[in-house]
């Protein structure tokens, strides 16, 4: 049987089964831009030993950061097993694990006018998910692109848990309101993100009230807001066990711990 990778043991001291996740569906999804997703994604992918779908298809993505850059390529890993119909093969899996990096399957520009309809995706999501989860024993974990184009909605209806980053401000709380009273009746969780020692109090009484209006609780882990992180270009995630995290990134390592840990918890209370 193969070792548990490294970057699973935290689940083990946790009593957690790295294989209960096969098969698991998250997303991290949000109508508002530039809240944290791809940021998310990559950390929540690489702790939970998932593989990355990236659904985005400009330059923020998750591919790109990762230094997988989808425009170097003739073809698109995705688009073709879209049109192929068949589950797509990550790269950086099994025997091409990289350090540092999660499995992933890369997006695409064309990606948003190839995209199936919400209903095509929902269900070529769960069929992806099961094959990858038998496959590979892991659970998959979409960065979607920002806002409710047809393959977020799809991923959205068909994921365990729905993890949105929660920014505590003006803009970035309608949104978020719009985009429960569009479709809050999907499992979500908000997980703060880019806060300060003290959020103001009008958007934390915001949160709460969306948490009582729509049922999405929200993470008792709150991601700080660190500066440095968007001038950051190494191309590994903060959370590597691979190479000793920088002295600054140790507190958000810490957190970011904390909410793969919520977010397995509560995936496996659901099911
Ligand atoms: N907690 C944080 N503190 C400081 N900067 C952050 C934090 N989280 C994310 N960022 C930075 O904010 C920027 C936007 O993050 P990211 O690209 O993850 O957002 P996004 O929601 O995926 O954006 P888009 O909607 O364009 O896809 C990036 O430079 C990222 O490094
Ligand atoms: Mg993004």
């Amino acid at each position: 049987m193969a070792t548990t990778p490294l970057r699973q043991q935290w689940m083990l001291r946790n009593g957690i089964a790295p294989s209960s996740l096969a098969g698991k569906i998250f997303t991290v999804a949000a109508y508002k831009g530039g809240v944290g997703k791809t940021f998310t994604a990559m950390e929540l992918a690489y702790l939970l030993g998932a593989i990355l779908i990236d659904f985005e298809w400009d330059e923020g993505s998750a591919s790109i950061a990762l230094g997988y850059n989808p425009d170097d390529r003739q073809r698109s890993i995705l688009i073709d097993a879209i049109n192929a119909e068949r589950t797509p093969k990550p790269i950086w899996a099994g025997e091409h694990e990289q350090a540092g990096r999660p499995a992933l399957i890369p997006g695409h520009a064309e990606f948003e006018d190839r995209q199936p309809s919400a209903g095509d995706m929902e269900k070529l999501i769960r069929a992806w998910a099961a094959d990858l989860g038998k496959q590979y024993g892991r659970p998959i974990v979409i960065d979607t692109h920002p806002g409710g184009s047809p393959s977020t909605l799809g991923a959205i209806a068909a994921a365990n848990l729905n993890i949105v980053p929660t920014v505590f401000k003006e803009r970035e709380m309608k949104a978020l309101e719009g985009m429960f009273k569009e479709i809050g009746h999907f499992p979500f969780l908000m997980v703060p993100n880019m806060t300060t020692t003290s959020p103001p109090a009008k958007y934390l009484t915001w949160a709460i009230r969306l948490q009582d209006t729509y049922q999405v609780p929200i993470s008792e882990e709150f991601i700080r807001d660190y500066r440095w992180l968007s001038t950051r270009s190494l191309r590994m995630v903060n959370c590597s066990v691979d190479h000793a995290p920088v002295k600054k990134a140790a507190e958000l390592v810490t957190s970011l711990n904390a909410i793969a840990k919520e977010v397995v918890v509560r995936c496996l209370a659901t099911q």
